[in-house]
């Protein structure tokens, strides 16, 4: 098959969602759709329901078993199609922000009971900061939601961005009858089935079709009106405005109930973006250039304790990628080539020969991946628009067994690495900050220490309020910084100066003395030049 055409086949998207909408549901049901699995009840919830490290690692344990979770690819019709895990828990965002790097488009999914929630709003700004193509999934309808046209206006005014239903329920709760498809102009009955896909669904070819009437009188006119409502107040649907993140479309359905998947699935395959060309520190990468290149979004470390191994999670980008050729790591100059890359088909991994544009690939890593890290035909470029964002929490680092200080050095360098939390060190290293988004990853690094390295922390707080990677053209620029602030002063992992405040106001304070200095709340991994937030 041509380049092209392997393009043209692969969609490699995300399903985001506020915890507990229905995203894990959701994702088995596409699974079952495509044929991938048979029977619904495969598919491993990865949410953490109680905050607490031992349901993290319950989660582990699962994932050691099947890695596939990290992503998940199966085939639909012509299409290849590549899903990519988030974790649901506020606390792991970060990860899901980074995943987010990675794909081409997205499909949130929204509780019609709930509406939108705070985590739907967070997760929503960071697709429209990347112009991420978003199509949204309405779930629940089963159950006395809120009204479709008023979820329709929430989405718009919550999540700014201008909506495009392309179904539209008749009823909800005990009287959801089923959803006309304005795409295609058909309605499909609902028929619940939880286990398998429903083959027996009755559809009628069009909205006025008489038998509507027959089965729903006078509801089937009220649906009427509401779709001429819906093509009254909406713009049609364009894939333009779709594709620059601009347009949302809408579907409704129930996940749990296997209704309202096909319509999403068939139109995602329709609409949904093929790999899309990428900025790098050069220029632009096209998924159509002859060479290889692709980036590392995400790090797992001892997925099998038995092994202690390292995947590192490559998005390809351009080219074709093939196994045991040689490629160029651009952060460490060096030529590696790989024996055993790893793909994802369904829930199982298997060796990969070779790989196209949206596709992810496992290397195994024995230390030399960093996220952001770009691999090459031999070009000294890297990705750009992968950020780090300032965390929110931070602790300082005790080593309570002096016997094991190796190990520990070693599991910090390690889990950081992976983006479990990002470190902080003054006084050559000897002193270590480690900043989180959330409590639970404190838990988390805790566990993993001792249970993956044999080593033993404790956390003690400090006074905090955010880091801020400082930028500054000459050293006497921050000159006030080193004599009044050495002690918020601190280095990330790539020798990086870092303020960290220990409120707003020494914030402020700080940055009124240091007129010629930016701080920023969030850099680029690879390009720290780029000025994500500066809060100057
Ligand atoms: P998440 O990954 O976004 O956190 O959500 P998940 O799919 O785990 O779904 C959250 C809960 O909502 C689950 O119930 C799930 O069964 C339910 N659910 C998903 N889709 C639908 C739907 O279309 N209609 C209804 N009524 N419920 C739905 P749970 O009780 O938390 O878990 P479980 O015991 O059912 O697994």
């Amino acid at each position: 098959m041509s380049h092209i055409l392997e393009i043209d086949k692969r969609k490699t998207f995300a399903i985001i969602s506020h915890p507990d909408a229905g995203k894990t549901t959701l994702t088995e049901k596409l699974l079952l759709f495509s044929g991938a699995i048979q029977i619904a009840g495969a598919v491993k919830s990865n949410k953490i329901k109680k905050t607490a490290a031992s349901d993290f690692l319950e989660i582990e344990k699962q994932r050691g078993i099947s890695v596939a979770t990290s992503v998940l690819s199966f085939n639909y019709k012509d299409y290849k199609i590549n899903l990519l895990d988030t974790p649901g828990h506020k606390d792991f965002a970060e990860d899901t922000y980074r995943t987010l790097t990675a794909v081409d488009s997205v499909i949130l999914v929204v509780d019609c009971v709930k509406g939108v929630e705070e985590q739907t709003e967070k997760l929503m700004q960071v697709c429209r900061m990347r112009n991420t193509p978003v199509i949204i999934f309405i779930n629940k309808m089963d159950r006395e939601g809120k009204d479709p046209v008023e979820l329709l206006d929430e989405l718009e005014s919550k999540l700014s961005i201008r909506v495009r239903p392309l179904t539209y329920p008749l009823g909800m709760g005990m009287q959801f009858r089923g959803v006309y498809n304005i795409y295609k102009n058909s309605f499909a009955f609902y028929k619940p089935n939880k286990i398998r896909v429903e083959e027996d669904v009755t559809i009628f070819e069009s909205l006025s079709d008489p038998g509507l009437d027959e089965a729903f009188g006078s509801d089937a006119k009220k649906l009427r009106h509401d779709v001429e409502l819906i093509d009254g107040i909406y713009e049609s649907f364009t894939s333009d405005e779709y594709l620059s993140g601009r347009l949302a479309p809408v579907f409704f359905g129930s996940a749990i109930n296997n209704f309202g998947i096909k319509e999403l699935l068939d139109t995602f395959i329709d609409i949904a973006p093929s790999p899309m060309e990428r900025e790098v520190t050069n220029g632009i990468v096209k998924p159509v250039d002859k060479n290889f290149s692709g980036f590392v979004f995400k790090i797992h470390s001892n997925l099998d304790p038995k092994h202690r191994d390292r995947i590192a999670f490559l998005r390809v980008c351009s080219g074709k990628f093939e196994r045991n050729k040689f490629y160029h790591h651009v952060r460490l100059n060096r030529q590696l080539k790989f024996a055993n890359p790893a793909s994802f088909m369904a829930q199982s991994k298997s060796l990969l020969e070779e790989a196209f544009p949206g596709d992810v690939i496992g290397l195994y890593d024995s230390g030399i991946f960093n996220i952001g890290d770009t691999l090459t035909e031999g070009e000294s470029f890297m990705f750009k628009g992968i950020p780090r964002f300032s965390p929110e929490v931070f602790r300082i680092v005790r080593n309570t067994d002096p016997f094991k200080s190796k190990q520990m050095e070693k599991g910090i360098q390690y889990l950081t690495d992976e983006g479990l939390a990002q470190l902080f060190t003054q006084n050559m290293g000897n002193k270590k900050v480690v900043g989180v988004v959330g409590e639970l990853q404190f838990d988390v690094l805790k566990y993993r220490l001792l249970h993956e390295y044999g080593a033993s922390v404790e956390f003690t707080s400090m006074a905090s309020y955010k880091a801020f990677w400082l930028k500054y053209n000459d050293k006497n620029d921050i000159d006030e910084m080193l004599r009044i602030r050495s002690n918020s002063l601190y280095y990330d992992k790539n020798d990086n100066l870092v303020f960290i405040a220990e409120s707003e106001y020494s914030l402020r304070m700080a940055i009124e003395k240091n007129p010629k200095v930016k701080f920023l709340s969030a850099i680029e991994h690879n390009d720290q030049t780029l000025e994500l937030e500066n809060v100057a």
